[in-house]
């Protein structure tokens, strides 16, 4: 029996980690490296309508406890990925993750993500350092609601929206994407963030302000997943800080059926899925969980 099998929706997963989007997913061949190192899928990298320069260098920092990133959104637009997602797809399950200005825009992008292959499509409502996309879209829940339901109309394959934490009204939003159709919420993108090197009394980034994810964020994504458990009833996909099988599984606890890593991937490399899954199946073997249903939400009861 695989204790570790979990579907979101009609997703289904032999493993519940996934690798997140923007982490060593920008070409088919890397895809499919992450795909043999035991994630259960991968997300790309998320891609536009058209090719997309990134912002100046510097822009990604990691400490040991935080890791922010400016990138910007860099990418080849939709139809140059193509190739790379068909290299990916040979290999195993590939969410599309897209980003775009207008619904009818996403609607279009997620349309050839079908066409490539991807088992879902992920909607990028989030991204906190792509001005005019991403979460700027993502905080109005009419907008949200309406970017779901034109994308829902132009797929057959599920659509996600992966949602940002900065917002008072993330429930609203989860709702408005349940409300548009859609078939399961992603949380969280990164937080809105800022580092200063005092030496220079400047911003770090070139862009200032970037995207603040790995460690230190952790009990701000498990609390929004949390909340999403009581706002929505479609599937939930946990993401924020997850380095470890105790990480996960208190997002599985808040009411995930499956989860992402991103920052930690890139620190410890595509082995820390084996790592994990290794972690998971001891602690259900201890405490008795014969499934990740058996776990999901718990902590609410
Ligand atoms: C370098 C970098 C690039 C990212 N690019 C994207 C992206 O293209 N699309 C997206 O939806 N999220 C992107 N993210 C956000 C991650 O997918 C994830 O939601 C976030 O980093 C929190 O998870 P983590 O703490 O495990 O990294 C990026 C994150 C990092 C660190």
């Amino acid at each position: 029996m695989n204790r570790l099998a979990t579907a979101v929706g009609s997703v289904k997963l032999k493993r519940p980690g996934i690798v997140a989007s923007g982490i060593l997913d920008e070409t088919g061949p890397s895809m499919a490296r992450m795909l043999s190192g035991g994630a259960g899928a991968v997300v790309s990298k998320s891609i536009g309508s058209v090719a997309k320069g990134g912002h100046a260098n510097p822009n990604f920092i990691e400490t040991g406890c935080w890791t922010m990133n400016a990138m910007g959104l860099p990418n080849p637009g939709i139809d140059a990925f193509r190739e790379e997602m068909e290299v990916a797809v040979a290999a195993g399950k590939v969410i599309g993750s897209v980003y775009a200005a207008s619904p009818a825009e996403f609607a279009s992008l997620a349309g050839k993500m079908e066409d490539y292959g991807a088992a879902a499509v992920e909607l990028n409502l989030s991204c906190p350092h792509a001005a005019g996309f991403g979460m700027e879209m993502g905080t109005d829940p009419a907008m949200v609601r309406s970017i779901v339901s034109e994308t829902k109309d132009a797929v057959s394959i599920p659509v996600w929206a992966k949602l940002t934490p900065n917002t008072h009204i993330l429930a609203s939003i989860g709702r408005a994407v349940e409300d548009g159709g859609g078939d399961a919420v992603v949380a969280i993108n990164t937080l809105k963030a800022m580092h200063i090197v005092p030496e220079f009394g400047k911003p770090f980034l070139s862009n200032r302000f970037g995207g603040l994810s790995g460690r230190a964020i952790k009990p701000v994504g498990v609390r929004a997943v949390f909340d999403l458990r009581s706002a929505v009833s479609i599937p939930i996909v946990g993401v924020g800080g997850i380095y470890g099988h105790r990480d996960a599984l208190e997002y599985i606890m808040a009411g995930a059926c499956a989860f992402q890593v991103g920052s930690a991937v890139s620190e410890m490399g595509p082995g820390i899925f084996e790592s994990i899954n290794a972690g998971l199946k001891e602690f259900m073997a201890e405490f008795g969980y014969k499934s990740i249903k058996d776990m999901e939400g718990i902590a609410h009861e």
